[in-house]
């Protein structure tokens, strides 16, 4: 591979979401669920890696890093800790947040929804309570009115499918059912209604009040690329159904406004285009095998078994970079919405295939944008290492190392590399 350019305009950079890095929040439901040994290893949310203390150490090294954008959460248990009760101290802390990237020429992308919610919210039924959307829309309105000034890039919520499959289906994010597809299919359906509204709003509080920037606002798809394992009728069925369900109900209804079956019917706010651009969060590529067990919804998802354990990540994860370029390309030539790679990364204790990780999914970006793609962002997934939801600590995600008995944080050289890249858009084959 030889090295080659990318365009200035494609801004790269890292991601994380506030629950797996912070640290120190017992309003959030992920403390209750670490309570509940429901976290891997017994280890809670509340340790994170200290970036709610750490944030200006954390973003100095961003800028350091030559990172031009950042991809972040807001943790609506910090805002609004009780029902309709404001955090000021909350507040203040994620505007000296957010104003010091901007200080440092760093473009936040603000996501809304990145998997947890206060525990207040849980206790109501969370996304399958009725007063979920209202409740949610609440939280983005004070959010938008205290940062929409020094925010114009805003993600309303990361993965609905892997949220809703991960709380209802396989039992794995609190509350922890299985096989619940009445749930699964109502958490998303009001996930894309809540999306329509914030959609409206943040645009809405924007323009009123003459905030400056271009507003920006789309949702985080989580796009594996799916292949079947078999070959005939009742595969090629499995795998139309998968991605109706994991995929396409999503699309249909966080872009175009359409509610299809089995999330409903008809245009609930109206038809429109709700996405100024599409989040493609990638990172692996699945078999599907169908199946008529309806709790595996049709057919199960698994990770090629032949492939060698060169081209795995430390959980086992296939690395397959062309999967980057088929699912955004499959996206644009549907929508011809602007793409933000939201995340892409891997977890690599001893960092031994980070770089070539990232060089060879840009190498894929850079053939997206050859073809006429337009891909505005990239945001390697993830900046610190972090707890991965219920796996714990263990998987290492970050360009840079946190060790969790000081929370001293160690460049990779992989982040040195990234770095590098960022600094003068020209992705090196050789990997010093
Ligand atoms: C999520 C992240 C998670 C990452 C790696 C995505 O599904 O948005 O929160 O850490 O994948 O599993």
């Amino acid at each position: 591979m030889a090295d080659f350019n990318l365009p200035k305009k494609l801004l790269l950079g890292s991601a994380t979401a506030a629950t797996q890095i912070e640290g120190g929040d017992k309003n959030c439901n992920w403390y209750q669920w670490s309570l509940d040994g429901k976290v891997g290893n017994g280890e809670s949310s509340l340790t994170g890696a200290d970036h709610y203390n750490r944030f200006k150490e954390d973003i100095n090294l961003l800028a350091e890093l030559n990172q031009q954008c950042y991809r972040m959460s807001i943790e609506w248990s910090r805002i609004e800790p009780s029902k309709g009760k404001w955090s000021s101290d909350g507040i203040a802390h994620y505007r000296e947040e957010l104003s010091l990237l901007r200080e440092k020429g760093i473009l936040p992308l603000v996501t809304l929804h990145h998997f947890s919610c206060p525990q207040w919210f849980q206790d109501k039924g969370g996304w399958t309570a009725d007063t979920a959307v209202e409740d949610f829309i609440s939280f983005c309105e004070k959010v938008v009115e205290e940062f929409g000034d020094i925010v114009n890039e805003w993600c309303t919520i990361n993965e609905p499918n892997v949220f809703a499959n991960d709380t209802y289906m396989d039992g794995k994010y609190p509350p922890g059912h299985f096989g619940d597809m009445k749930s699964y299919f109502k958490v998303s359906r009001n996930m894309v209604i809540a999306h329509i509204k914030a959609y409206k709003l943040i645009h809405r509080i924007r323009t009123e009040k003459g905030f400056s920037g271009e507003t920006a606002v789309g949702f985080a798809h989580h796009l594996a690329y799916f292949e079947s394992s078999r070959k005939g009728l009742l595969a090629s069925l499995g795998r139309g159904l998968i991605t109706r369900l994991f995929q396409t109900v999503y699309f249909k209804g966080m872009v175009e406004g359409q509610l299809i079956a089995p999330l409903g019917s008809g245009y609930p706010e109206g038809k429109g285009c709700y996405c100024d651009f599409i989040g493609v969060n990638y990172y692996s590529r699945h078999i599907i095998t169908p199946t008529l067990n309806p709790g595996a919804l049709f057919g199960t998802i698994d990770f090629d078994p032949n492939v060698p354990d060169e081209r795995k990540n430390d959980l086992g994860w296939e690395i397959y970079p062309p999967g980057l370029y088929k699912v955004i390309k499959k996206c644009w030539d549907k929508y011809k919405l602007p793409i933000h790679v939201t995340e892409n990364g891997l977890p690599d204790a001893d960092d031994g295939k980070r770089a070539s990780f990232i060089r060879e999914h840009l190498k894929e970006v850079k053939h997206l944008l050859d073809d006429g793609v337009d891909v505005r962002r990239y945001y390697y997934w993830s900046l610190l290492d972090n707890l991965e939801w219920n796996d714990g600590y263990g998987p290492r995600f970050g360009l840079i190392e946190v060790d969790y008995n000081t929370m001293e944080r160690h460049v990779r050289p992989s982040a040195e590399y990234y770095a590098e890249v960022c600094k003068n858009h020209m992705v090196k084959e050789a990997i010093e």
